[in-house]
């Protein structure tokens, strides 16, 4: 018998845990970077987040009763190994246990991702992703949680968007560890951890596990058919579609001459056989398309960004646009052809003000609207033979959206920052309803 098709919701540790200094769990890059004047809108902290460390059972519950099949979270690094190497913190562990437990009780398949950007500060302190024995350590880590939890998890994540954790983190230092570094020392940190996923997956694969990396793809198009916006375009789906995708599938990293990286640095013999072909599934998060320009002068990129014209905009600005999904699983399945292994959603949301009525209820009918028309993309690029094998909604409880604090609201359930308490959105109903008749649609 085939697997059934993953229905899920999607989260992330550092989003939603809290309980940041306990049972032994060391601190990460976000700790010290959401401390910092000025990184976090507002100076939101993220030290209660969801208080999921605490209210997770209530969390599944929620799950159940949304009647997922699947359930994607990250294992923050830093509860499992406090110092990023060497010791592992058993009660780091003996949480995602219990968790992983309760899912399987209530037959939710669970999903973890090792790494969802929560770096333990050790490492940072020792030289993070610009040093290579980070993605060593970082494969230590996945062989230790592998073995108490592969028993009962098949599938793995290694690693959460890891060109965004590289940009977003070390070159235009918005997110931890805040670093702004020259590009060939970003391809460096971007290679390590490649790298990273490549040595992960072999530890995972020697246990007989099935490894998933998850990218964030957005289709890209120039803005005018210049010959400079195009070369912006071109540049920019380089660098976002192909930098963590083309080594995995083909053993080689795309031409970055754009960026005036000949070589990529750290590169050593036998990295690249690592990381060739390390991938059993590739995760999708896809949220909006691209649209490129020629770049503005000295701003030392080889691309700009025009506006994506005629699309609504959530709250956090990002344009609504569904038939991108489908584009991005077309423009993967025709640039990779019979190499591209199956394709998972693992994240797909939109964040939006909330309307409380005086009854209490949320009604969020553009994230609704949103889900549907998405859902839609992804049912239709199947029938036209694409081999996705889930979707995974992000996410679960409004939560710390990074550098935005608790100002986007991306949840199906609405948290009430004072009160810790959970209400259930409209959508919640509405993807409740669409995963009971799509999976009764496959059971019968
Ligand atoms: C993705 C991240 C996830 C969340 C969503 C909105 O880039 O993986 O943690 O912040 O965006």
């Amino acid at each position: 018998m085939s697997s059934p098709f993953l229905w899920g919701v999607a989260s992330s540790a550092f989003q939603i845990e809290g309980a940041l200094d306990e049972d032994g769990r060391g601190p990460s890059v976000w700790d010290v970077f959401s401390e910092r004047p000025g990184a976090v809108r507002d100076g939101h902290s993220p030290a209660l987040a969801c208080d999921h460390y605490h209210r997770w059972a209530e969390d599944v519950e929620l799950l159940d009763r949304l009647g997922v099949n699947a359930y994607r979270f990250s294992l923050a690094w830093p509860r499992v190994v406090p110092t990023g190497r060497g010791a592992v913190n058993g009660a780091g562990l003996d949480f995602y246990d219990h968790l992983v437990d309760s899912l399987l009780a209530r037959g939710i398949a669970p999903v973890p991702t090792l790494f969802h950007w929560d770096l333990p500060l050790a490492l940072e302190e020792a030289g993070g992703w610009s040093e290579r024995d980070t993605a060593h350590a970082f494969a230590e880590y996945a062989a230790a949680a592998a073995d108490r939890l592969g028993d009962r998890v098949d599938r793995w994540i290694t690693l959460n968007e890891p060109l965004v954790h590289t940009t977003y983190g070390h070159a235009l230092g918005v997110h931890a560890p805040g670093r702004i570094l020259e590009v060939p020392e970003v391809m460096r940190v971007a290679h390590h951890m490649l790298l990273a996923h490549g040595l992960a997956a072999g530890e995972l694969r020697s246990r007989g596990l099935e490894v998933l990396l998850t990218n964030n793809y957005s289709p890209v198009s120039p803005a005018t058919g210049s010959e400079a916006d195009t070369a912006a375009a071109h540049a920019y789906d380089t660098l976002h579609n192909r930098l963590f995708t083309d080594p995995v599938l083909t053993g080689a990293y795309p031409d970055l001459s754009a960026f005036g990286v000949a070589e990529v640095p750290g590169v050593r013999e036998g990295d690249l056989k690592a990381v060739a072909g390390s991938a059993d599934g590739l995760g999708i998060n896809y949220y909006n398309p691209t649209v490129a320009t020629a770049p503005d002068e000295g701003s030392g990129l080889p691309f700009g960004f025009g506006e994506v014209a005629g699309a609504p905009v959530t709250a956090f600005g990002w344009p609504v646009v569904p038939e991108g999904l489908g584009r991005t699983i077309d423009l993967l399945r025709g640039r990779h052809g019979d190499a591209l292994p199956p394709l998972y959603v693992t994240e797909n949301g939109c964040s939006y003000e909330d309307r409380v009525s005086p009854g209490g209820r949320i009604a969020d009918p553009e994230r609704i609207a949103y889900l549907e028309g998405h859902v839609a993309e992804v049912e239709a690029a199947r029938e036209r033979g694409a081999d996705v094998r889930g979707y995974f909604v992000w996410t679960l409880t409004d939560n710390f959206e990074w550098a935005e604090g608790y100002h986007q609201r991306f949840g199906l359930v609405h948290v009430d920052r004072a009160t810790q308490a959970r209400t259930p959105k409209d959508s919640f109903s509405w993807y409740r309803d669409l995963v009971a008749a799509r999976t009764a649609s496959a059971d019968a």
